[in-house]
């Protein structure tokens, strides 16, 4: 779909995320095809962690060491403690319709570097007044991560338009070992420790599921013709 004819300018997205793994990144670029096939200008930006011992951590891929490297966060997580991030500056000034924000869940709550940019200057410049929707990719454990999300974005004076969360399959147990064993190796294993691994990540099924959520969002901010 072209532009509209009639002078307005076409809606504008902006999709933000932090993601170390490009899980939730993958969600959000899936959306933004669709926002883009509908005549959306579709703009991609990083959550970029400046603290060195978050980017010494998970600056690399796959990680050096995983349980140390998990575990690094953990007290930080429980404490629902901020690091410094940025976010390039040509998005901040930015005029969007609608702030798709991206963020895996760590220890049952948002990513670090998701909570510290909600925190900041710059996110009130970007959500004040302004529509945002939620993507997450987890293990299993989604609803503190959206609940920390929202609220945050209602804090800078955001308006919650929806959100969607990819799971991956598998016990705690199962789902855990799954992921571990891709974090600490960048490869998908069969068997880890002994143990048969359910698929870890983001699945083409939950791209699919993007790409409907991001439909329904289109529709709804916009109406089917824009
Ligand atoms: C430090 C850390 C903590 C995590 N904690 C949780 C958790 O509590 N619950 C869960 O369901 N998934 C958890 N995960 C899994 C991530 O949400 C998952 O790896 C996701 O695919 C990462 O997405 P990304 O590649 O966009 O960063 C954790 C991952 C990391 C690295």
């Amino acid at each position: 779909m072209s532009a509209p004819s009639d002078g307005r300018r076409p809606p504008r997205v902006l999709l933000l995320a932090y993601s170390y793994t490009g899980q939730t990144r993958a969600l959000l670029d899936a959306a933004g095809d669709v926002f883009a096939e509908r005549g959306w200008e579709v703009e991609s930006a990083p959550i970029v962690p400046e603290d060195p011992r978050i980017a010494r951590r998970f600056g690399t891929f796959p990680m050096r060491r995983v349980w140390p490297d998990m575990l690094s966060v953990l007290p930080a997580q429980a404490r629902r403690a901020t690091c410094a991030v940025t976010v390039p500056e040509s998005v901040v000034g930015g005029d969007y319709d609608l702030v798709c924000l991206g963020s895996p869940t760590w220890w049952s709550a948002a990513s670090m570097p998701m909570r510290s940019f909600l925190k900041s200057d710059d996110a009130r410049k970007l959500l004040a007044g302004n529509n945002f929707a939620v993507f997450i990719a987890c293990r299993g454990r989604w609803r503190g991560n959206l609940a920390e999300i929202t609220k945050l974005g209602r804090w800078q004076g955001g308006r919650y338009a929806g959100e969607y969360h990819a799971t991956y399959p598998g016990n705690e147990v199962t789902s855990m070992l799954s992921l571990t064993s891709y974090l600490g190796s960048g490869e998908y294993r069969e068997k880890y420790l002994g143990v048969t691994l359910p698929p870890t990540n983001v699945s083409a099924a939950q791209l699919d599921e993007a790409r409907g959520f991001a439909e329904s969002l289109a529709d709804s901010l916009v109406g089917r013709d824009g």
